[in-house]
């Protein structure tokens, strides 16, 4: 199972649901996460994800952002995106039916389309890091209890 997680910037939210989902699944599993711009390619995620995920003993120091690629929709199996501008524009990226199958909002799990938004912590402090580190956490482990994979 090969899982992607999508936000903006990738240095902020899908870092932290990478790191975070890589603690939860088997050996089996590929995670890894991209933005939809490429503004911060090649960087390590802003230092308060970074800060937040070591809090919690994860350590995503070494990821890089870089942006989707169309390779991407067709090798993941899975890929969720953190808000709805993001997932519309993956959406749009979508080749075929197989393709847009496999886009989901992180956070539709919990069944609410319209509030399945993981806020972007990037112009707020730490505690709004915190709180999406929360956030990610739980829906980890609501989308891996979908999957059926036991943690
Ligand atoms: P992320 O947060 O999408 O969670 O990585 C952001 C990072 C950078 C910017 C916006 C959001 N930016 O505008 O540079």
């Amino acid at each position: 199972m090969k899982i992607l997680m999508v936000c903006l910037g990738n240095i902020c939210r899908s870092p932290l649901a990478e790191g975070i989902m890589k603690t939860k699944v088997p050996d089996s599993f590929f995670v890894d996460s991209v933005g939809t711009i490429s503004l911060h390619e090649g960087e390590h995620p802003d230092k308060r994800a970074i800060k937040t995920a070591a809090n919690h003993g994860i350590d995503i120091s070494k990821q890089r952002s870089r942006p989707i690629t169309n390779e991407d929709l067709e090798n993941f199996d899975k890929i969720y995106c953190m808000d709805i501008d993001v997932y519309e524009d993956v959406i749009s990226k979508a080749k075929n039916e197989e393709q847009r199958q496999k886009i989901f909002l992180f956070l539709e799990i919990f069944g609410d389309h319209e509030n399945a938004e993981v806020p972007d912590p990037y112009w707020g402090d730490m505690n709004d890091f915190e709180d999406v580190f929360q956030l990610l956490d739980k829906g980890c482990d609501a989308i891996l209890n979908h999957l059926k994979i036991n943690n």
